[in-house]
């Protein structure tokens, strides 16, 4: 008697004291297992008289079914726990405030181009590309700029392997081009150019869009049109007056140099001229039956004056502080 109430305490001490589940199991074979405490005393019934035999019987069943009663409170009170961490630690307070998206931007030389590519799509031109190692024949030959030629001394050229260069204008992509398409030709050709040239107002890398426009009557007039209807659309000025200096370009001819009205003078914004007839012969256009002209833009000089960026180096710095403004 007093050893099953011995049986029972410890029974009760050894399950409050565990809190997992297989410690618990771990816990019950001490006492209900094959060879457990309560199973031993099952085996001591043998030795006693029949009737002794059954009350004893009785009271170690009674005893039995209180250590599963109290297996089992434990085990739901361990299961209720287990569930209610869990609930806890997955739970998510849909009521705080969000964390807020930060938005990019776009680069200044990017919305620069974009916003040429658009106003040229609007008067009917195409976006071309060309690659940016070139060979010397369609960054200098096919561009009348033959070998010795002392045009070549105006671009400082980075060389890479196997004779190739980092192409020092976009001016081959309309060899490729014409290459490739008969007039009429209405092409502009955005992208990098590289110079050996580094200093407050050159950077090493920057960027040219390219214009062409081969036809039958493709004219200098016309040439000039384009290009203030373009100027004064990308800076919304009715009043921005293009004019034009006689210069020199191997690839074109005539050639000259754009300026464009700025505050009380002119600031330089690019290069242009009719296509020369040498580098219609290189690419198989017909210098009898088709003209041309072509022309060349500075796209950070663009940016700064339309975004009132006053150093050129911050377009390749990447400073957080500047480039968040274009957000
Ligand atoms: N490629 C010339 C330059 O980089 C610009 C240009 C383009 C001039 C087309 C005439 C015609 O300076």
């Amino acid at each position: 008697m007093s050893k099953l109430d011995e049986i029972l305490g410890e029974a009760q001490a050894a399950f409050a004291a565990v809190d997992s589940l297989p410690a618990l199991d771990q816990a019950k074979a001490r006492f209900i297992g094959k060879s457990g405490l309560i199973t031993e005393q099952m085996k001591g019934l043998g030795a006693l008289a029949p009737e002794a035999r059954k009350a004893a019987g009785a009271q170690i069943n009674q005893v039995k079914d209180q250590v599963e009663a109290l297996l089992k409170a434990r085990r739901e009170a361990i299961q209720a726990a287990q569930l209610e961490r869990q609930l806890k630690e997955e739970s998510l307070d849909v009521t705080l405030p969000g964390r807020g998206e930060a938005m990019g931007g776009l680069h200044p030389v990017t919305l620069a181009l974009e916003r040429i590519e658009a106003l040229f799509a609007t008067i009917g031109f195409a976006v071309a590309d060309g690659p940016e190692v070139e060979t010397d024949f369609y960054n200098f030959t096919a561009l009348n700029i033959p070998e010795d030629h002392p045009a070549r001394a105006m671009h400082d050229t980075f060389y890479v392997e196997d004779g190739q260069l980092l192409r020092t204008h976009t001016s081959p992509v309309q060899v490729h081009y014409m290459q490739d398409h008969q007039p009429p030709i209405r092409i502009i050709a955005p992208g990098r150019v590289f110079r050996v040239d580094s200093d407050a107002t050159h950077s090493p890398m920057f960027h040219q869009v390219e214009g062409l426009w081969v036809d039958e009557q493709a004219s200098f007039a016309n040439l000039k049109g384009v290009i203030q209807d373009f100027l004064q659309r990308f800076f919304e000025r009715d009043d921005l007056r293009v004019r034009f200096r006689p210069s020199f370009f191997p690839f074109t001819e005539p050639s000259a140099e754009m300026d464009m009205s700025w505050g009380d003078g002119w600031l330089e914004i690019g290069g242009c001229g009719m296509v020369h007839p040498n580098v219609f012969g290189h690419v198989g256009i017909d210098p009898e039956r088709y003209q041309g002209f072509a022309f060349g833009l500075g796209v950070e000089r663009l940016a700064m004056l339309r975004y009132g960026v006053d150093d050129l180096r911050l377009f390749f710095e990447n400073d957080l502080r500047f480039l968040k403004q274009f957000a």
